[in-house]
Parts: structure tokens; C-alpha cells; sequence
């Protein structure tokens, strides 16, 4: 019996406006954004593990871009931390954010796609993140997804509650995923992540970074 290469990840569409693009960065921009991470770790607002309302830390840790979230709001300085400002957005991650919605959707939705804050988790061996739905932005505009380091499994539901239906995929190094339109609000979380599962190309030694970025719909 030959073994033949492994089956090629190829898009999905698992819920109209929720799409999956394997493989979407190469692994030069997936060596910049792991360098990007740890530049904005460092601050002004340092890389941090929020505080939920009863108390509980996330086990995910969070640095953010345009403005700053904490469970469950956005400020346009870090109150839960220093008070300082965030960094900003820039245009070269928006573009490769664009890039993926051009892919996922058409062009027109990606020109017209104005994000202004991105959301940058961390997370070990240890970490996840619970299902829920992003809520905090006011507008329905997609969320572009990009995974950079070791696979987890990302459970992708639907809008009404944390039961079935959902999807249960796993996000790789390089994936992108989106969405918006009726899925915008759906019940989604990362239950596990699988360690030392990275493409050692990528530039992450440990741990899988995922950068969301979203439009807040705030003035
Ligand atoms: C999120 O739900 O905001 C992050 C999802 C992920 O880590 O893939
Ligand atoms: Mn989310």
C-alpha cells in the first residue's frame, strides 16, 4: 500500500457568512505576526490575562489593538490595567484581514470592511476559551479570525444557544476564519488546544497565538 500526501485543507463554508480558509498565510506572515505578538505584548498595555466579572481570570491571555476590551466592554484606555492607550490597528494587518474576506466573501465586502480593533489571544498548553458569542461591538460586521502556532479544536455553533448544532474543526497555523452576516453572532469557543502541534516554520516555539479583528461600532 503507497501512502499518497495528506488530504489538501480546503475552505468550508460551515454556516452562511462562516468560512474557513485553511492555510491562508504563508509562513513569512506568520513569522511577522508572531514577532508583531511580541511587540505588542510588551505594552504600553502589557499582555494580560482579564478579569470576568465574578472575579475568575481567563486562562487566555489578551493584548489589544484600537481599543482596549475587558469582559465585557470596550474603553479607549486600559481601566482594568494601567490606563494607558492601546496601540493602534495598523493598516498592514487590516489588509491581510481584507485579504481574507475578499476570499471568503467578494472584494465589495472586504473595501467596504473599516475594522478598528483587533484582539490578540494567547494561549498555552493549558488554555481555553469557553463558548460564547462576541457581542460587545455593536454593528454586524464580520470578525476575521487568523491562527498562527499550535492547532486547536475551535467549536463553531449556532446563534441562539451554547448546545447543538456546531462544528467542531480544528484551526492550524496559517488558517483564517470568518464571520459575519447571519453567523456574526454565533456561539463559538476554542474547548483545546494540541501542544507541540506547530509547524515549527511559523516561529512560535510554544503556544498558538489567534488575532480577531473586529468593528466595534463605537465612537
Ligand atoms: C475568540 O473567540 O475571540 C477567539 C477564538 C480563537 O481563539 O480561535
Ligand atoms: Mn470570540
Amino acid at each position: 500500500m503507497t501512502l499518497g500526501p495528506p488530504p489538501r485543507r480546503q475552505r468550508r463554508d460551515l454556516a452562511p457568512g462562516a468560512v474557513h480558509l485553511p492555510d491562508w498565510l504563508d509562513h513569512a506572515q506568520q513569522r511577522r505576526l508572531v514577532q508583531a505578538f511580541r511587540d505588542w505584548s510588551a505594552g504600553p498595555v502589557p499582555i494580560r490575562a482579564a478579569s470576568l466579572p465574578r472575579g475568575h481570570q481567563m486562562s487566555v491571555k489578551t493584548v489589544c489593538l484600537g481599543w482596549h476590551w475587558q469582559p465585557y466592554t470596550y474603553t479607549r484606555t486600559a481601566d482594568d490595567a494601567n490606563g494607558q492607550h492601546v496601540l493602534p490597528l495598523p493598516d498592514w494587518l487590516i489588509a491581510i484581514g481584507r485579504s481574507a474576506l475578499a476570499q471568503a466573501y467578494d472584494s465589495a465586502s472586504a473595501d467596504s470592511w473599516h475594522p478598528d480593533t483587533a484582539l490578540i489571544n494567547f494561549y498555552d498548553d493549558n488554555a481555553r476559551l469557553g463558548l460564547h458569542q462576541d457581542k460587545d461591538e455593536i454593528v454586524n460586521q464580520p470578525v476575521v479570525s487568523l491562527s498562527v502556532g499550535d492547532t486547536c479544536q475551535f467549536r463553531f455553533g449556532n446563534t441562539t444557544h451554547r448546545g447543538k448544532p456546531y462544528h467542531d474543526l480544528d484551526l492550524a497555523s496559517g488558517d483564517a476564519f470568518v464571520f459575519g452576516r447571519e453567523a456574526r453572532f454565533a456561539y463559538h469557543g476554542a474547548p483545546k488546544t494540541y501542544p507541540a502541534t506547530a509547524n515549527p516554520a511559523a516561529g512560535l516555539a510554544h503556544g498558538r497565538i489567534n488575532i480577531t479583528m473586529r468593528v466595534t461600532g463605537l465612537h
